[in-house]
């Protein structure tokens, strides 16, 4: 999870890291109070999006007053940098800059080590800095089990070639940095600028923070970074009930257990589908995992039909500690919990672990929109046929004119049962 620069403030400030005053503002007289409560003085009104490059973008602006604070949180809200809206400004203490340096210390999984990087030249792009100017960037590698202590950032600040005076002080910094990442879980905290202010202190301006997520069971604090308004709706009723959901652009909606089946699922359905009028597709991608009961997949079916997109659904399990009865037992019980709002197709292969009495209480079930097929490749093809014909002449009209001359995508599942 990537946090807003506002949020790598916070969390900076919590740990003892020297920053600037910040305070979030939503609209242009939040962010006329927000000048007010910082003093009155100069601010500077920066757009919180999750993507680099904003200052370039026109989204860091310089005001030298609650008014002129509002006036460029006028402009900045609403601008689309790189494809992200800014919905929030951070108006900041303008800071007497001396210098700006560069720091970040990240997860480098390839060499299981934490990296650190460092360079007098901060403020600019660091992959411009790297590509061009690579002997400015200093790289340190740092073993996950000492960290990032007082001894590493004395090497770090050395190695880089800090001025004797602001050695330290900016040790003394790095190694906050240090804690704060290791701490907090984080795969990435990025400062750039670090700066040197005109009366000598340090201080961290601008921060890209990244958490591991595998990590979020031991941090309940998370819950109010996480950005619900940057999600789907049905993602996070998903995650809610702890399923893997993910939104795709096609039709048939997808449910499997275990992420490979899954995946060849999409591949199988994408297979089938570029035979046909419309070329349909997956338009997600939900994996109930292992040992899913009927009530698992019930949530998952109710999740898959709230998709306004799916037209057709692809129910695809291989019983292994999944027993198909279960699975049986779910589809089931979501129809009948969903009434005569259950309305579209749903296409089941079932396989394997008790698969007999699974096929058995769904036939016995004979439910009007479930229709059963043995294979993994007729299953998907009956599903792809349904989402053709669903799209209509129209929507295969509309295809066509969206995927001009595009070649279909080749499949590489030829064979897949
Ligand atoms: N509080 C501040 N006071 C004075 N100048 C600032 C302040 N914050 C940022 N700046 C100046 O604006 C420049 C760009 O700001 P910042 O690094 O926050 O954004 P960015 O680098 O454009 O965005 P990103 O980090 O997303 O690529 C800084 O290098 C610094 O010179
Ligand atoms: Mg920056």
């Amino acid at each position: 999870m990537d946090l807003y620069e506002y949020q790598a403030r916070d969390l900076f400030e919590s740990h003892g890291v020297p920053v600037l005053r910040g305070l979030l503002a939503r609209t242009p007289e939040e962010a006329h109070a927000a000048a007010s409560a910082l003093g009155g003085g100069t601010v500077v009104v920066k757009a919180q999006v999750k993507v680099g490059g904003r200052g370039k973008a026109g989204g860091v602006k310089l005001a030298r007053s609650p008014e002129e604070a509002e006036a460029r949180a006028r402009e900045i809200l609403g601008l689309d940098i790189k494809g992200h809206i800014v919905h929030s400004v951070m108006v900041a203490e303008g800071a007497d800059i001396a210098e700006e340096y560069y720091f970040s210390v990240l997860l480098d999984r390839a060499h299981r080590n934490y990296l650190a990087m460092c360079s007098l030249e901060g403020g600019m792009d660091i992959e411009t800095l790297a590509e061009e100017k690579p002997e400015a960037l200093i790289k340190v590698p740092i073993d996950p089990r000492s960290g990032l202590d007082a001894a590493k950032a004395d090497e770090i600040v050395s190695l880089t070639g800090f001025a004797e005076a602001d050695r330290d002080e900016i040790v003394r910094v790095i190694t906050l940095l240090g804690k704060a990442y290791a701490e907090s879980d984080a795969t990435l905290v990025e400062v750039n600028p670090l700066v040197k202010t005109g009366d000598g202190r340090i201080l961290a301006l601008d921060g890209k923070v990244s958490l591991d997520e595998n990590a979020a069971f031991r941090h309940p604090e998370w819950a109010h970074l996480r950005d619900e308004s940057l999600d789907d709706p049905l993602e996070i009723r998903a995650r809610e009930r702890n399923l893997n959901y993910v939104k795709l652009d096609g039709q048939v909606g997808v449910i499997g257990n275990g992420a490979g089946l899954v995946m060849s699922t999409l591949d199988v359905v994408a297979y089938a589908g570029r035979r046909l009028p419309g070329h349909p597709k997956a338009a997600n991608f939900l994996d109930i995992g292992g040992g899913a009961n009927a009530q698992v997949m019930a949530d998952g079916l109710d999740i898959i039909l709230s998709d306004p997109q799916v037209t057709v659904v692809f129910v695809n399990v291989f019983g292994g500690i999944t027993a198909c009865s279960e699975v049986a037992k779910g589809i089931r019980e979501a129809l009948k919990q969903l009434g005569n709002r259950a309305t579209k197709p749903i296409v089941v292969r079932l396989d394997g672990s008790a698969v007999t009495v699974g096929r058995a209480m769904l036939e016995e079930y004979a439910h009007p929109l479930v229709t059963m097929v043995d294979t993994m490749d007729g299953a998907a093809t009956k599903a792809a046929e349904l989402a053709s014909a669903a799209m209509g002449p129209e929507g295969h009209a509309l295809h066509d004119r969206l995927h001009h001359g595009e070649q279909a995508p080749d499949a590489a599942c030829e064979g897949a049962n």
